[in-house]
């Protein structure tokens, strides 16, 4: 069995962070969300790994690269425009040849890896695994429609009217079949060959599609939202670890990891946070579920429920929360008169402001 990461796209839902870096690469708990997948694929006993990359390649390639690191031999295989997941198949095929497959991705986060789902898909002897989670905004995803008997009458990408609260995670096994579905279909209103159609293909052929409700927890980090929880479900699962300098003025409390060469000092830290190696936290709050990057240096700050991103400073700001900061960005206090916000702010950004 081997494994198809998708880790192209345009990541246009974060952007500005997605101008400068793969959507795949934001780290989540100071560990890009890629890793947490490639990881998943190893554990699940599979060492061939394709990635699929798109304008990102380069940065994907650094951070991976042969994945060795891993315990991964990896393949990339470059798609020279966004045209879909079942295009990703497509141009795949030389490097998938007549294996089964796991397609994974790269921006979708599963509690509990795959391994009991890639068994599952092995002695089910399935044409199509797909995974199903409620979800609360259907219309944002794929979505299944369920026969009387659970499984798969229908399924549409993301549909104005959804006929199921059941959205397709995006962790998909497929047997060779799925070759002969995604030549056979034609691209979709928005220009893009789509995975959904493929399997819906498969299911109109009589090819047996098999569905699996997952009732762990899944994100698509796709969303600042989704990233947001993504970050504050792995500090829940953190282990206390102070291996960098706290003052005796500090006070740490809950589940807080300081990472080497970080220093605290004069501040309240109440976990769950992660705070990176060499990051400096002087006088300031640091609440839970926030994730502070490698070399970021707070000061004078009250920050919660936040993700920001390595070499940013933030001072005399309170309070942040529900926010991402992304890299080398500086955020500060404005002095004296008029009383004015003074923005240099990049393309496509997002800021919410108390009046
Ligand atoms: C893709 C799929 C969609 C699926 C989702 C899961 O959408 O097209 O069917 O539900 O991934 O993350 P995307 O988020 O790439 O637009």
């Amino acid at each position: 069995m081997k494994a198809l990461v998708l880790a192209g796209g345009k990541g246009t839902r974060l952007r500005p962070l997605t101008h400068t870096s793969a959507k795949q690469l934001v780290p989540v708990a100071n560990k890009p969300v890629l890793y947490y997948g490639l990881e998943a694929i190893r554990d699940a006993g599979i060492t061939e790994v394709g990635i699929i990359t798109g304008d990102t390649g380069a940065e994907v390639r650094e951070a991976v690269g042969d994945g060795s690191r891993f315990g991964l031999e990896v393949t990339y295989i470059p798609q020279e425009a966004p045209l879909g997941l079942a295009h990703c198949v497509l141009i795949a095929q030389e490097f998938l040849g007549d294996e089964p497959f796991v397609m994974y991705l790269g921006d979708n986060f599963l509690v509990g890896g795959i391994s009991d789902l890639v068994g599952a898909f092995r002695r089910g002897g399935y044409d199509a695994q797909v995974l199903l989670t409620r979800v609360s905004e259907p219309q944002f995803y794929g979505v299944a429609e369920l026969g009387p008997a659970g499984e798969i009458i229908g399924l549409q990408e993301k549909p104005a009217f959804p006929r199921s609260d059941m959205a397709v995670v995006g962790v998909y096994s497929f047997s060779p079949a799925i070759h002969e579905a995604v030549r056979a279909i034609t691209p979709s209103a928005r220009g893009e060959l789509e995975i959904t159609d493929a399997i819906q293909w498969l299911i109109d052929n009589g090819r047996a599609v098999h569905s699996h409700l997952v009732t762990g927890y899944w994100k698509d980090t796709g969303r600042l939202q989704d990233l947001l929880e993504c970050n504050r479900m792995i500090l829940e699962t953190v282990e206390p670890d102070n291996r960098g300098t706290v003052d005796g003025l500090s006070e740490i409390t809950g589940r807080v990891v300081i990472e080497p060469g970080a220093v605290v000092e004069n501040s309240v830290l109440r976990g769950p946070i992660v705070v990176g190696a060499d990051a400096k936290i002087q006088s300031s709050y640091v609440g839970p579920f926030t994730t502070i990057g490698p070399r970021c240096v707070v000061q004078d700050t009250e920050v919660e429920y936040s993700i920001v991103l390595d070499d940013s400073s933030i001072h005399g700001v309170s309070r942040l929360a529900h926010s991402l900061i992304g890299r080398n960005v500086e955020v500060s206090r404005a002095e004296g008169t008029p009383n004015t916000y003074g923005l240099m702010v990049g393309d496509h950004s997002r800021i919410q402001v108390r009046a």
